[in-house]
């Protein structure tokens, strides 16, 4: 291993060791996950932590989020909700969804939680034909391919102040900026970043986040909408 990635390692367990306790149903979900063969893909506590505190600056009455798996970024979020507020999260596979709903009842939080099933961009698409009320925070954490999709919609079902959060903006391989033709999805994000940058209806910064075993540096995208 190189040194840097030594040194993001030790931080990294340093942050979450200092300032990111988990819970005993957040330690439950990641577990249980494991357990049943869910893949290792959710957030680390130290950016489910920084879900949390950005969405209690918002005191978020309602919180949408897109890609749930078992429920961990879902429980993070739930629990910065305002009294009596409101979570909608979308989920594609049956089984993540069946798995991410059992978690969250077992956190007491699944009342204020609510589930669809179905692929993100038809649900979306729906929300904004029914003229879903605007959304406080919206956690964008799905296939990267169709971010830009995504981020289209979740503005459409923004006010202005809304915080819109995507997970993932530095590719896992490749150059920087510079990804492998071949690799659609590093693709995909950059074209993203360049996009998101220049938005004229957000205002936008990728914040820095350490990941993974190996202490990979990725980014958390923070925008808000102006
Ligand atoms: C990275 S995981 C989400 C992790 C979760 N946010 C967490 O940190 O605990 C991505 C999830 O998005 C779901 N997903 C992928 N493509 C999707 C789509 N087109 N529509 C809805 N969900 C999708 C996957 O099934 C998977 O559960």
């Amino acid at each position: 291993m190189l040194a840097q990635e030594e040194r993001n390692q030790q931080v990294k367990k340093y942050i979450c060791d200092c300032f990111c306790q988990e819970s005993e149903e957040l330690i439950y979900i990641r577990n249980h996950s494991a357990e049943l063969g869910l893949q290792d893909i959710a957030v680390p506590p130290n950016v489910g932590k920084m879900l949390y505190l950005l969405a209690r600056l918002q005191n978020p009455k309602r919180i949408l989020e897109i890609g749930v798996l078992g429920g961990y970024s879902t429980l993070w979020l739930a629990k910065a909700l305002a009294p009596g507020g409101e979570l909608i999260a979308l989920e594609c596979d049956k089984r993540h969804a069946e798995v991410a709903k059992s978690h969250l009842e077992r956190a007491g939080v699944v009342k204020s939680v609510e589930i669809l099933l179905g692929s993100a961009a038809g649900l979306l698409e729906q929300m904004i034909q029914n003229q879903e009320p605007p959304f406080d925070l919206i956690f964008i954490d799905a296939d990267k391919e169709n971010y830009s999709l995504y981020l289209d919609f979740a503005i459409a079902l923004s006010r202005s102040g809304t915080l819109i959060l995507c997970d993932n903006l530095i590719p896992k391989r490749g150059e920087i900026a510079s990804p492998d033709l071949l690799d659609n999805e590093a693709v995909c994000i950059y074209a993203f970043n360049e996009r998101l940058a220049k938005d004229p209806r957000l205002e936008s910064l990728p914040f820095p986040t350490i990941v993974g075993e190996k202490g990979r540096v990725d980014a958390l995208g923070v925008s808000r909408v102006r």
